[in-house]
């Protein structure tokens, strides 16, 4: 693993310093490991038909590595060169929703190394929109492997000082482009089955994929961490996204959520533990100052979707050990902030 610490380098989101990123492309040539911003989270780049490469971003995340890796790509030719077959299905959503945060799963063709794709015989792809990841890509020769570049298990990165915290010593550059658009990760649909799945929820929706395809089904995304089938996602049987402290999801009618979250941090408070809550704007006046932090308004759940993540970290920032939270509505953009919550909770869902 690398052992030195990154350069890190600010480039401006919509005409980032060509030299940056000549500079940034030929280190992941070259094998080294980069992370960058997407319009979704920042992602950890690397060279995805090199298999050393790929490996040492394992390595630097601490990841399994059964768990496959997403190929970003700046071109939609690139697209043929590792896919083995590409569904009509697929050209419907590209056409859509590419570039963007939408990430496709095809069966795999020959170039694209097994460490990549953690073993599976399929692989993911996906074409963002973000200025700075688009000309990345290019300058590195296409096809760049990159997780969300957080530590295994920690929330998702939305700003570069997030990268930095998890991975200064691990990675060779960091591109600063200031906050990420979306804050959530892209949804990614399975198009290897007759009808595509959705396997993770994300910016796109299942509405919006529907009327792009027609019949989808959604996997369920409640999968057991010790079981030892294979899930479709492998992302999806380990614990994610989790900050330090428990967090505690708090469901049922406004008032008695809030009164139950009330009493359950008075109670903590008591005996000195840290403890808080995320809630909606509109519910912010519910709870007392000292503890609330308000992820945005529920007429505008892009804003708590891009919360989210940071909030987590906050909470971590702060020592605190007991986070409560409000659910959401699993209405379109709904669903992916909700799925991010459980999975950072690891389902601990209260009923009131
Ligand atoms: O928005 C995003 O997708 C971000 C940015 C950086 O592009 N990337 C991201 O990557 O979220 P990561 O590695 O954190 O999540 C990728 C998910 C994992 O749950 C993984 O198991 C799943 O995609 N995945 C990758 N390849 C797969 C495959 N061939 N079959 C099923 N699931 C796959
Ligand atoms: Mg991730």
């Amino acid at each position: 693993m690398n052992r030195s610490k990154a350069k890190v380098v600010r480039v401006d989101k919509y005409e980032p310093d060509n030299g940056i990123i000549k500079e940034a492309g030929d280190l992941i040539k070259a094998g080294g490991l980069v992370a960058f911003p997407t319009e979704t989270v920042y992602g950890l780049g690397a060279n995805a038909l090199d298999s050393t490469a790929a490996e040492k971003i394992y390595a630097a995340k601490g990841r399994p590595s059964d768990n496959p890796l997403i190929i970003h790509i700046a071109a939609i030719e690139a697209l043929k060169k590792i896919a083995a077959y590409v569904p009509e299905s697929a050209l419907l959503l590209a056409e859509k929703y590419w570039p963007g945060p939408l990430t496709m799963i095809f069966y795999k063709s020959d170039i694209v190394p097994e460490e990549v794709t953690g073993g599976l015989n399929t692989v993911a792809v996906r074409f963002p929109r973000h200025e700075v990841a688009r000309r990345l890509i290019a300058a590195a020769g296409g096809y760049v492997a990159a997780p969300s570049a957080n530590l295994s298990g920690k929330p998702s990165p939305t700003k570069a000082a997030h990268v930095i915290e998890d991975l200064l010593w691990r990675v060779d550059m960091i591109i600063d482009a200031g906050y990420t658009d979306i804050g959530l990760e892209s949804t990614i649909v399975d198009l290897t089955e007759d009808t595509p799945v959705i396997l993770r929820p994300g910016y796109i929706t299942k509405e919006q994929i529907k009327t792009a395809v027609g019949a989808i089904e959604e996997s369920s995304n409640v999968i057991d961490e010790n079981s030892t089938m294979l899930p479709k996602a492998p992302g999806m049987k380990y614990r994610h996204y989790a900050p330090e402290g428990e967090l505690i999801i708090v469901e049922g009618k406004t008032k008695e959520v809030a009164a139950f979250i009330n009493r359950a941090i008075s109670e903590k408070t008591k005996n000195n533990e840290k403890a808080a809550v995320l809630c909606s704007e509109e519910n912010r006046e519910l709870y007392e100052k000292a503890y609330v932090l308000s992820l945005g308004s529920l007429k505008k759940t892009e804003d708590i979707a891009f919360n989210l993540f940071g909030a987590l970290r906050f909470m971590d920032e702060k020592g605190v050990r007991f986070i409560y939270s409000e659910a959401f509505d699993t209405e379109h953009l709904g669903a992916a902030i909700m799925n991010r919550l459980l999975k950072a909770s690891g389902n601990n869902v209260i009923k009131v």
